[in-house]
C-alpha cells in the first residue's frame, strides 16, 4: 500500500481515515501490520547473558576463557623462551672471539631446542583444543537459539503471521541467523585473543618499563572516550541496515513471479528504491566502522611516537616492543568489540522473538485436560453463546452463536462474504481462542484441552489446499505418484480430494469442508460431493458453501449474516419460505446460472 496515492481506511460501512500511506502510519494504534522496531542503543547485558546461557552456562564460558589464557600464556612463553635461548648465547662453551654469543655452539643446545619444541607441540594442542572447544559451544548457542526461534515462530498464533510480514520471518531465520551462525564466533574468537593479548603486554610493558604506564593510561582513556562516542551510533546504523533489509526480502518472491508486469508497467524503480535505502544504510554502517579504524589507527600512530623516541633517545634497556604490541593489539581489539557489539544485535533480535512471542494457545486457557483415544464418539458439536474477535481492539466477528449440531449430521453453513463462514471454521479449530462461550464437543470444551488433541482429532479440507512435495506413498504403498507444491499442477479441487483422502484415513468424526472459491470442474465438485455422503456417512460434515446448490441435500442449513445465526433449518423448510434469506441466496444463485 506504501505505494498508493491514498489509502481509504473503512469501519463499518463509512471512511475512518484517508491520506497517504506515510501519514496513516504515522497515527498510533492503525497499523495493519506491526511496526519492526528494535530497542534503542547498545546491546543490553541480558542479550549477552542469553547467550551466554544458550552457549552452555558460565562453567562452560569460563573453561573456554580458562583455554584462551592458556593459550595466549602458552604463546608468550614461546617468545620468552626463545628470547631467554638467545640471551644466552654461547652459554659455558668455550669459544673463539668469532664464536663469542653463537647459540649453536652452546653445550645446551639440545635441551633449549627440546623445550622449545615441546612448549610449540604444547601451543599447537591447546590451540587445535581451543578450536574445537570454541566451535562445538557457539555453534551449540547459534544452534539453541536457533531451535528456540522456530520452536515459538511455529507454535505463533494467526496473529503473528498476519502481523508480521513474511520478509522479517525469513530475515531471522536468513540473516540474523547467519549472523549468530558465523559473525559472532568469528569477530568473539578475535576479541577474546586480542582482549587477553593486551592484558599480557600490560603487565609485560609495566613490569619491564613502569614509565610507560602513564602514556598507556592516556592512551587507555582516549580509546574508552572513542569507543563511547562511536559504539552507540554504529549500533544504530547496524539495526537500521538490518530493519530496512526485511522489505527487501519481503518482495524477492514477488519480484521473482511478477517480473514481468513489474517490467510492463515500469515500476522497477520502487523497487530501485528498497534496495537503495537498505545499501546506503549498509554503506554508512561500513563507514562508520572505517572512519573509527582509521581514527584508532591515527591515535595508535601518535603513541608510538613517544615509543620511537624514547627508544632512540634511551639506553640499550628500554624494550619497545611490548608496548608496540600493546598499540597494535588495541587497534584490533576495538575493530573486534564493536564488530561483537554490532553483530550481537543480531543474536538480540532473535531473542527479542524467541522472549516475546506468545505461544498458540497460551491465552485465558486453564488445566489442560487428557481426552480419550476414542473422543469424539459421535461428534455433536454445541456452540453456547460463543463470541469470538481476531484481536483485542477489532470488532466482534461470530456473535453469540447458539447452536447444536448432532453427530453425524450434515451441515451446510451459507451466508454472504464477511458473514463469518471461515471464521467459524477458525473458531472450531481454535486458531483464534473465544472472546466468551463455548464450544463443545460430545461435551468437552475445547479450550480445556490441548491444541494438539483437538486438531488432530479434527479434520479440515481448507479452500485452498497446500500440498507439500512428495509422494502420495503415505496413502497406500503402491501409490509412488510424485506430488509438488506447484499450483499449476494439481488443481485446487484435486487438492481437496486429497485432503478427503487424508481424513478417511485419519478416521475422523468430524470433517469441515471449506468449499474451493476457484472454479472446480463438474466432475471433480461431484465426486468431492459423492465421496463426502458415501465415505462419511456417519461423520459430522460441516460444509462452507459457496455453491449453494451443492448443500440441497444436507440435513440441516445454518445461515450466518454479521456473525450471527440468521436460519437454522433443513433446506427445504427454509426454500419454503420466501422471506428466508436462504431463499435470496437461492434465488440469487440460480439467476446467476441462467
Ligand atoms: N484474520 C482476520 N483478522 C481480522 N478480521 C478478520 C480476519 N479474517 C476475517 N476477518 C473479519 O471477520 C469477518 C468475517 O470474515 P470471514 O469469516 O472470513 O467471512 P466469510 O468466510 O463468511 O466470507 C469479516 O468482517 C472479516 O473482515
Ligand atoms: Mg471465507
Amino acid at each position: 500500500m506504501e505505494f498508493c496515492d491514498e489509502v481509504l481506511v473503512l469501519k463499518d460501512g463509512s471512511v475512518l481515515e484517508t491520506g497517504s500511506h506515510l501519514d496513516l502510519m504515522k497515527v498510533e494504534g492503525h497499523y495493519l501490520i506491526d511496526q519492526e522496531n528494535s530497542t534503542r542503543g547498545l546491546v543490553t547485558w541480558r542479550t549477552f547473558h542469553q547467550y551466554n546461557k544458550a552457549a552452555g552456562g558460565f562453567c562452560v564460558s569460563f573453561f573456554i576463557l580458562l583455554i584462551f589464557i592458556v593459550l595466549i600464556t602458552n604463546a608468550a612463553l614461546s617468545y620468552w623462551w626463545l628470547s631467554y635461548w638467545l640471551s644466552q648465547g654461547h652459554g659455558t662453551a668455550n669459544v673463539t672471539a668469532s664464536e663469542q654469543g653463537n647459540v649453536s655452539v652452546n653445550s645446551d643446545l639440545l635441551f633449549y631446542q627440546l623445550m622449545f619444541a615441546l612448549i610449540i607441540v604444547l601451543l599447537l594442542s591447546v590451540c587445535t583444543l581451543k578450536c574445537l572447544c570454541f566451535i562445538k559451544i557457539t555453534s551449540h548457542a547459534a544452534t539453541t537459539l536457533h531451535n528456540g526461534l522456530l520452536r515459538k515462530v511455529l507454535d505463533s498464533p494467526m496473529r503473528f503471521f498476519e502481523w508480521n510480514p513474511m520478509g522479517r520471518i525469513l530475515s531471522c531465520f536468513s540473516r540474523y541467523q547467519d549472523e549468530v551462525d558465523s559473525l559472532v564466533p568469528h569477530h568473539l574468537n578475535a576479541l577474546l585473543v586480542f582482549c587477553l593479548i593486551a592484558v599480557c603486554a600490560c603487565v609485560v610493558t609495566s613490569v619491564i618499563f613502569p614509565i610507560m604506564l602513564l602514556p598507556l593510561v592516556l592512551l587507555i582513556t582516549l580509546f574508552a572516550l572513542l569507543l563511547r562516542m562511536f559504539l552507540r551510533n554504529i549500533c544504530e546504523l547496524k539495526k537500521m541496515e538490518n530493519i530496512s533489509r526485511s522489505p527487501c526480502i519481503s518482495l524477492c518472491s514477488s519480484i521473482a513471479q511478477g517480473l514481468s508486469t513489474i517490467q510492463a508497467y515500469n515500476k522497477t524503480w520502487q523497487f530501485q528504491r528498497l534496495s537503495d535505502i537498505n545499501a546506503n544504510h549498509f554503506l554508512l554502517f561500513n563507514y562508520a566502522m572505517r572512519w573509527l579504524c582509521f581514527l584508532v589507527d591515527s591515535l595508535c600512530a601518535v603513541m608510538a611516537l613517544p615509543v620511537a623516541l624514547l627508544v632512540i633517545f634511551s639506553s640499550n634497556d628500554i624494550r619497545s616492543p611490548p608496548m608496540k604490541a600493546l598499540a597494535l593489539c588495541f587497534i584490533y581489539m576495538i575493530q573486534s568489540l564493536m564488530e561483537v557489539e554490532a553483530r550481537f544485535i543480531s543474536v538480540e533480535r532473535l531473542l527479542e522473538y524467541i522472549t516475546g512471542c506468545e505461544s498458540e494457545g497460551s491465552g485465558p486457557v486453564g488445566q489442560v485436560d487428557q481426552v480419550s483415544e476414542d473422543w469424539p464418539r459421535c461428534g455433536a458439536i454445541t456452540f453456547q453463546d460463543y463470541q469470538m474477535r481476531y484481536s483485542q481492539n477489532s470488532p466482534v466477528v461470530l456473535n453469540g452463536l447458539q447452536l447444536h449440531v448432532s453427530g453425524g449430521e450434515k451441515l451446510g453453513i451459507v451466508g454472504k462474504t464477511g458473514s463469518g463462514k471461515s471464521s467459524l471454521a477458525a473458531a472450531l479449530f481454535r486458531l483464534v481462542e473465544p472472546a466468551a462461550g463455548r464450544i463443545l464437543i460430545d461435551g468437552v470444551d475445547i479450550t480445556s484441552i490441548s491444541l494438539s488433541d483437538l486438531r488432530r482429532k479434527l479434520s479440515i479440507i481448507p479452500q485452498d489446499p497446500v500440498l507439500f512435495t512428495g509422494t502420495v506413498s503415505g496413502l497406500d504403498g503402491k501409490l509412488q505418484a510424485e506430488l509438488t507444491q506447484d499450483e499449476g499442477t494439481v488443481s485446487a479441487g484435486q487438492r481437496q480430494l486429497m485432503c478427503l483422502s487424508r481424513a478417511l484415513l485419519r478416521n475422523s468424526k468430524i470433517i469441515l469442508l471449506d468449499e474451493a472459491s476457484a472454479s472446480v470442474d463438474a466432475e471433480t465438485d461431484s465426486l468431492i460431493q459423492i465421496t463426502i455422503r458415501d465415505s462419511f456417512q456417519h461423520c459430522t460434515t460441516l460444509t462452507i458453501a459457496h455453491r449453494i446448490h451443492t448443500i440441497l441435500q444436507v440435513d440441516r442449513v445454518l445461515v450466518l449474516d454479521h456473525g450471527q445465526v440468521i436460519e437454522f433449518d433443513h433446506p427445504d423448510v427454509l426454500k419454503q419460505r420466501p422471506d428466508s434469506l436462504f431463499s435470496s441466496l437461492l434465488t440469487a444463485a440460480n439467476t446467476v446460472m441462467s
